[in-house]
Formats: C-alpha cells, structure tokens, sequence
C-alpha cells in the first residue's frame, strides 16, 4: 500500500547512530536520576542492569529483527507477519503509547530549550538552590511560556521527520552525541569532587534491599522501556529502514550498553551534587532543573557550559522525539498511503495538543489529578509503567510463540551473519524474558 518505496538508511553506522540517538535522551539525562531518587538509590540501580540483561538487550534484538523482515510500520508488520489474525492490535497499542509519551516529553524537552536561554543571558548567575528551585518553578509554573517552548520543540520534531530521517540525523548524531559524552564526563567529575559528594556516591552504589519493593522493581522495568525505546515499535520502525546485511545482535548489544553507560553518567552527575547542596533526592521531575544550574555556578565558566549542556540535552531529546513521531508517520505512510509531510504535521500537531494538560501541570492545573497523580506524572507512568511493558510482552510472546524463534533466527543469520548466542536468547524470549515481564508487570500493578 501507498506504493512509494521504502527509504533505508544510507550507512550501517548511520543506522547505529540513529537508533542510540532514539534511545539516548530524556530518559537518561532527565528520568533515570529522578527514578533513581525516587526509589532509593543503589539497589534499584542493580534491579535496572539485570533488567537491561534479562528483557531489553533481548527485546531489542526482536524488535529489530521483526521490523527488518518486514519492511512495515509497527501496525503493517503483524499484519503481514500473521495475516487475518488479532496480533495487529498491538500495534495499535504502540501508536497509541507514541501518542501518549511524546505528548509529555516535548513539554519536558521544551523546559530544556527554556533553559539554554536562561544560562546564556546569565540568570543563574550566583544563586543558592533555592533560587533556582523558585525559577524553574516560576517558569513550568506559567500557562503561557512553556506551550510556547513545547510548540517550538515538536514543530523541530515535525521539521526533521518531514525531510526524512536519514539525511540530517545521521550525520548530526555522529557529531553531537561524542561532545554530549565528554561533557557529561566533565560534569560527573566536577559534581563527584564537590564538598560532601561522597555520600551520594554511596548512595548510588551501596544497593539498600529494603527499599525494593514490587513497585520499585515496576518502576525499573519501565525504565528498561522508556530508555532503551522499546515496547511500542519505535526500535522496530528503525528496523524497518534496514537493509539486509546489518548484525542485529550486536548492534543492539553496542546501543544498550552505550545508554546504559550515559544514563549511569548522569546518575553520577546529578545524585552526588543533590547531596552536596543538601537538597532533596525524592523532588521527582525537576530533579535535574535543580540541581544541574547549582553544578554549574560552582564551577569556572558555569553559564557556557551550562549553555552547552542544555543544548546536547535539547538536541538528544529531538533524537528520540523524531522516533517517537517516526513510528505515528510510518503508519500513516504505509497503511494509509498519506504524504509523510502530511502526516508529519498532522502527528505532530495533535500531539502538541495532547500535551497541553502535561504543560499546565504544574501551574494552573496542578490540582487537576488523577490517583493523585498530575496529568504529566499520569501520562509518564501509564506510558512506562503499563503500556511500554504490556506492548513488550505481546511482543515477545508474539515471536517466541506465534511467528517463531526458528524465523526469527533465519533472518537474523540471514547473509551468513553470527550469532552465537542464538540459542540462549531463543530460551529468554520464550520463557524468561515474557515471564520475568508478567510477573513485575502483575504484581507490581497489583499493589500500588
Ligand atoms: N528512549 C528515549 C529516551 O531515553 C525516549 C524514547 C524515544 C522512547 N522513543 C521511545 C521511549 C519509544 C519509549 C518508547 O529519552
């Protein structure tokens, strides 16, 4: 259907590129260090590795291996992997959750850029926390300001995904995501050598069991999801761009591993500094709004670093953004035969809408709540909490016991490409994988 042919990405590092861009964002600069505060520190931290281990670095290999043997959008690739059977409903589930997740992650991104312009004029210049605790929350407290940054965002979203993905992204993403890297190195160090850093150091390593309960262990789970993009055919959409020939194992292994190591990096930054300044470790989203500009004002040349790091965060969040749009397109594209420019702004525009209620949620609409929850918090934890490992676990299942680990294994060999570890990661996607993910997801949804 649509009948135009499929673009495929220009190069195999072009292809590596894109997605750890997809994966590296928001989530491991903004939501790991808040989840990890929230949740008590080292022991949640070690729940997340073994989880990277046991269900995202397989998860990935499956997304991306049924998105290469289809060449299809999230929705079209169940259809024609099982033709005439209910499976397609899954991938309603994903773009439903894209929907969803970018609605409030632009508003966050939009915080982001809003602070570019903070430090360049100087506005944190010598101030104490709380301070700054006052004009982060006079900005997001705002009706206005913040749709204004959240409209700005998702409309450079919809300007990337109009001109299509591979051009400038690949080769924005080689440049840009090296110097985010050293930067952060820069900062874990400053912040790790600040006065009484040391104990959130501990903190971060020290694993306390105690505090690991279901809803910790629900909470790492849907850290997995929202950082490594999965459960929603993002990281398979990017597979449907490839090209036979790429090692899907290892390409997921190098892109796992690479998100895991800048979300452990931003733990590193902004947990020992929270610390240092005495403030609070269980805040939830402005976390990083805090404590960042406090790391920066105690360090020479504060403001153009502090500049430069909210442009990468900016830049990494439109990486993922772009995926998280490209999933709503791609369906758009190839199911109903639209324009992707077309179905670009039409996606993005909506979601600008729905995301209203995420950008008024700590201002004239704070008391509007559900479970106790604002409309930003609510929209975050349906999205990571429920549907990410609901659509991971339909995945999975769908693989190992509808289309087949037999399949699956061909097309990943396909081109006589290794894969040496084909049985094990058969047996996690049959068994371990989808029960480990049932059982967090029921009983963590059990006991709220
Ligand atoms: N992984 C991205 C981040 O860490 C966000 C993201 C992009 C995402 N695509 C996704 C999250 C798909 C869930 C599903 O910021």
């Amino acid at each position: 259907m649509g009948g135009q042919p499929r673009e495929h990405w220009q190069s195999k590092i072009g292809f590596v590129l894109a997605t750890a861009g997809s994966a590296v964002g928001l989530g491991n600069i903004w939501r790991f260090p808040t989840a990890v505060g929230l949740n008590g520190g080292g022991a949640f931290v070690l729940l997340y590795l073994v989880l990277i281990f046991l269900v995202g670095i397989p998860l990935m290999i499956v997304e991306l291996t049924l998105g290469r043997r289809s060449q299809r959008n999230v929705i079209g690739t169940f259809k024609v992997l099982k033709p005439g059977t209910p499976w397609w409903a899954t991938g309603v589930l994903g773009v439903a959750a894209a929907f969803v997740i970018l609605s409030f992650y632009s508003v966050i991104a939009g915080w982001s850029l809003a602070y570019i312009f903070k430090f360049v004029f100087g506005r944190f210049a010598d101030v104490a926390p709380s301070a700054i605790q006052a004009q982060f929350d006079a900005l997001t407290g705002d009706p206005v300001m913040p749709l204004l940054w959240h409209g700005l965002f998702m409309a450079l979203t919809v300007g990337v995904v109009v001109s299509g993905v591979a051009k400038g992204i690949e080769r924005w993403s080689r440049i840009l995501m090296p110097v985010l890297l050293v930067l952060l190195i820069v900062l874990a160090l400053r912040s790790m050598t600040l006065e009484g850093a040391r104990e959130g150091v501990f903190w971060l390593l020290r694993p306390d069991f105690a505090r690991l309960d279901v809803a910790a262990a629900l909470g790492a789970l849907g850290q997995v999801f929202f950082s490594l993009s999965l459960g929603m055919g993002a990281i398979l959409t990017y597979g449907s761009y490839l090209s036979r020939g790429e090692n899907i194992p290892g390409s997921a292994v190098y892109i796992a591993l690479t998100d895991v190591a800048i979300a452990m990096l931003a733990a590193l930054t902004i947990i020992p500094a929270v610390f240092a300044f005495g403030l609070d470790v269980e805040v939830g989203p402005p976390l990083i709004f805090i404590t960042l500009p406090a790391v920066f004002q105690s360090m020479p040349l504060g403001n153009l670093f502090g500049s430069l790091f909210f442009i990468l965060l900016s830049i990494a969040a439109l990486t993922s953004a772009i995926s998280l749009l490209e999933v709503v397109v791609a369906y758009f594209l190839d199911e109903l035969g639209w324009k992707r420019a077309a179905a670009a702004v039409l996606g993005g525009s909506s979601i600008f809408l729905l995301g209203i209620p995420a950008s008024l949620s700590r201002g004239i609409w704070s008391g509007v709540r559900l479970f106790g929850l604002t409309a930003l918090d609510l929209a975050d934890y349906v999205s990571s909490n429920i549907l990410l490992p609901l659509g991971g676990l339909l995945t999975v299942v769908f693989l190992g016991w509808a289309w087949g680990t037999q399949r699956a294994l061909r097309e990943i060999r396909r081109d006589d490409t290794p894969f040496v570890l084909g049985g094990v990661w058969a047996f996690m996607v049959r068994w371990l994988a989808p029960l480990v993910m049932a059982y967090i997801l029921i009983s963590g949804l059990w006991n709220p």
